[in-house]
């Protein structure tokens, strides 16, 4: 598995996990296969095939709040379009993209653009999430062609 943080993790993870420090917007998916490739000889696929490589593209990314509303939204917007982007180069056509997603403006654009892109989506609330949160997870599979 290879993650990613802007900010370096304070906790240890198993040896099957790579964490690289990074920020998802300098991100390309040709950098995130040569990542996976020294991580953990991964190989790419050939040029000619349909496959595409990852099985899952998980997002729990949260910038910095700043404590003014819209921005922090737009900026909780931001991250998951970034990672939707890279999940639609990456994710093999039967894969899973899930993220974390704040309830408020923009939220309805992000989950009609996944939509838009893979075939069956989910908006889930995890029965552990504290009361009042915005929070959710969108849960999404299969590329549409
Ligand atoms: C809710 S925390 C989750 C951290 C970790 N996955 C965990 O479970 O402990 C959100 C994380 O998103 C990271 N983050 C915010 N903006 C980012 C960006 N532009 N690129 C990469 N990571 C980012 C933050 O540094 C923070 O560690």
């Amino acid at each position: 598995m290879l993650g990613y943080d802007i900010v370096a993790p304070k906790v240890t993870v198993g040896p099957q996990v790579v964490v690289r420090v990074a920020d998802v917007y300098e991100l390309t998916p040709e950098l995130i296969r040569s990542h996976a490739h020294l991580a953990m000889g991964w190989d790419p696929p050939k040029p000619d095939s349909q496959e595409t490589g990852f099985d899952a593209l998980v997002s729990d990314m949260m910038p910095k709040t700043t404590g003014v509303r819209d921005a922090d939204q737009a900026a909780s917007m931001g991250v998951v379009e970034a990672a939707l982007h890279l999940a639609l180069e990456l994710l093999q056509p039967d894969g899973v993209f899930v993220a974390k997603v704040f309830q408020g403006r923009g939220f309805d654009e992000i989950v009609r653009d996944v939509r838009k892109a893979l075939v069956e989506v989910r908006v889930l609330k995890p029965k552990a999430t504290r009361q009042g949160s915005r929070e959710s997870f969108i849960v999404a599979k299969g590329r549409r062609p």
